[in-house]
């Protein structure tokens, strides 16, 4: 294929925009509004998982007023396609001592629950002075595990969706929209 058609396949794959760059804007205002007014002052740490909730944290930590620190933590779940296959793995842990914070996770998006369910495991082990969980997209209807997000700023269907951080192939995390990604395509 050459360089023409090829970018001419990776435009026809995003389907449609579910969420537009102004609706994210808004949301993200109104939530990091609410975070600030939550914690009445009080320090924060926010840990993202990387590497989809990278835009979300950037934007979101812009719209929080409490003094706040951000760690990074990557978990790989395992993806055949567009199909979880269910396993986890922590490949970057966070450098910050938790027992030191209250803990603000912010997540891209919740699909079988797995990923969360496991990384808040993990840090609720580690005795946290508060343990809260934010994420941008939640897809309750895929859920394997009883798993829910303190705050989810949208719910949306059983669609496999691109843009503002989340990939396919690594690719698309640069769109500032949500879409909804077309496997069949070419
Ligand atoms: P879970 O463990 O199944 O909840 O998967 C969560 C992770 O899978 C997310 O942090 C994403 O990285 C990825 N994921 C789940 N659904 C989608 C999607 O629709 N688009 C892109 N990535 C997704
Ligand atoms: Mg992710």
């Amino acid at each position: 294929m050459d360089r023409e058609k090829q970018i001419e396949s990776f435009q026809r794959k995003i389907k449609r925009v579910l969420i537009t760059q102004e609706e994210i804007q808004e949301a993200v205002q109104k939530a990091g509004q609410e975070i600030s007014d939550s914690y009445d002052g009080n320090p924060i740490l926010l840990v993202s998982i990387l590497k989809g909730a990278y835009v979300f944290l950037a934007d979101l930590s812009r719209a929080i007023t409490v003094p706040s620190e951000i760690g990074f933590m990557c978990a790989k779940s395992y993806y055949s396609g567009t199909v979880s296959t269910g396993a986890v793995k922590i490949t970057m842990d966070l450098d910050q001592d938790v027992s030191k914070y209250h803990v603000v996770i912010v997540e891209d998006i919740i699909d079988t629950g797995r990923t969360l369910n496991d990384v808040v495991n993990l840090l609720k082990a580690r005795n946290p002075l508060s343990l809260k969980v934010v994420t941008l997209l939640d897809k309750p209807s895929r859920r394997m595990v009883d798993f829910e997000a303190d705050k989810a700023l949208f719910t949306i269907p059983d669609h496999f969706v691109i843009g503002y951080g989340l990939d396919c192939g690594e690719y698309y995390r640069n769109l500032p929209y949500i879409a909804e990604y077309d496997e069949g395509a070419e």
